[in-house]
């Protein structure tokens, strides 16, 4: 039963009756000082393009080596994909993806006039000889990791031949690090190199989804250029206030992100334990906050889950992964216990009979 068409009939839904393991957006607020320019901000003109020089100053405080005018602010890591896309997308060429994949990339792929072409992760993780293999003819490849929907983080040492192969190659790598700050097992690793295009966001670091604030940094000059014309005549500036609110998080003491971060720890553990215990087969996620675990059925699943249990959850197969469900745990520990023993019940009844 296809009764829920894909992820925008969930997106923004939201009643005290629900617990939504659904849409991937932090429940933390957003650094204090993010609200505190508001009781003075009154700048409401169009802005540059490129984005706020202060915010794009800062920006490159943060990767060693770059410079402000290697950043684009963007409305999201979505609006970043979508332009560097396009603008690659000069000639048009295939792009290589993992699969699962976040969901948004097929589609951004297609809508830039390009074809995706996908090779498996095995349990989360790229085999580099898969990869090697399926990046022939390529002109791009996506990258994301920590992953949604997976959680996995892939190894340093394959990253590092990633980097190496497609620069050899001439590949670029559009390497979205959304939840670069949300890694439980090691340091992140950021992919770097001249043919590294990196697309960031505000959204998940900073609890700042509804501001529409990320951003693409790469060294290739015309890149950044063909970037900001298009942009020009598309969205134009990205908000000039979520800019100074990203600008002030940014800013704000980095145990903000260290304190969010032993939050998540807490959530993965009671999510990750909670399934273990309902007999789930899953990976131990490495970071994000998304578990993946299987499911018969899953479209069924989903669909029995939210119209009987009152339980969001994604359909693996909007992913590429049919036969598993996405789970966000972006939720506070007494929700995500009751989703749990919402789960529980469906697994005794409905999904039971299943075959
Ligand atoms: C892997 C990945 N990339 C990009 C995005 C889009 O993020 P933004 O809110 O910055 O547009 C998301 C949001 O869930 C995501 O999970």
């Amino acid at each position: 039963m296809a009764d829920i068409p894909g992820p925008a009939f969930f997106i923004g839904k939201g009643d005290d009756t629900l617990i939504s393991f659904g849409s991937g957006q932090p429940d933390m607020p957003p650094p204090r000082q993010a609200f505190d320019i508001l009781k003075t901000y009154s700048a409401f003109k169009y802005g540059l393009i490129q984005g706020e020089v202060s915010l794009l100053t800062e920006l490159a405080k943060e990767y060693p080596g770059s410079r402000p005018e290697d950043f684009v602010v963007t409305n999201g890591a979505s609006e970043a994909i979508d332009l560097v896309l396009r603008v690659i997308a000069r000639p048009k060429g295939k792009v290589l993806l993992p699969r699962p994949y976040y969901y948004s990339y097929p589609h951004n792929v297609h809508f830039a006039g390009m074809t995706p072409v996908y090779y498996d992760l095995e349990k989360g993780k790229i085999n580099f000889e898969t990869f090697k293999e399926a990046l022939e003819g390529c002109s791009a490849v996506m990258i994301n990791s920590p992953s949604n929907p997976t959680g996995t983080v892939q190894e340093v040492e394959t990253l590092k031949q990633i980097e190496k192969l497609c620069e050899e190659k001439g590949t670029y790598v559009i390497s979205d690090e959304v939840y670069k700050d949300i890694i439980y097992v090691r340091e992140n690793y950021l992919l770097h190199g001249p043919r590294v295009v990196t697309v960031n966001s505000f959204s998940k670091t900073y609890g700042m989804c509804g501001l529409r604030v990320g951003y693409v940094y790469s060294q290739n000059k015309k890149l950044i250029e063909d970037i900001i014309e298009m942009k020009t005549h598309t969205a134009m500036n990205t908000s000039t206030v979520g800019q100074m609110m990203a600008l002030a998080a940014l800013r704000s003491p980095k145990s903000y992100i260290a304190h969010n971060l032993e939050t998540w720890k807490t959530r993965r553990d009671l999510m990750f334990n909670g399934m273990k215990e309902l007999g789930l087969d899953l990976w131990s996620p490495e970071g994000a906050f998304y578990v993946l675990p299987k499911f018969k059925n899953s479209t069924q699943a989903m669909s029995d889950l939210y119209h009987t249990h009152k339980v969001i959850t994604y359909d693996g197969a909007w992913f590429g992964a049919p036969g598993r469900l996405r789970f966000s745990y972006a939720l506070d520990e007494q929700k995500i216990i009751e989703g749990l023993r919402r789960v529980r019940e469906f697994l005794g009844r409905e999904y039971a009979s299943y075959s």
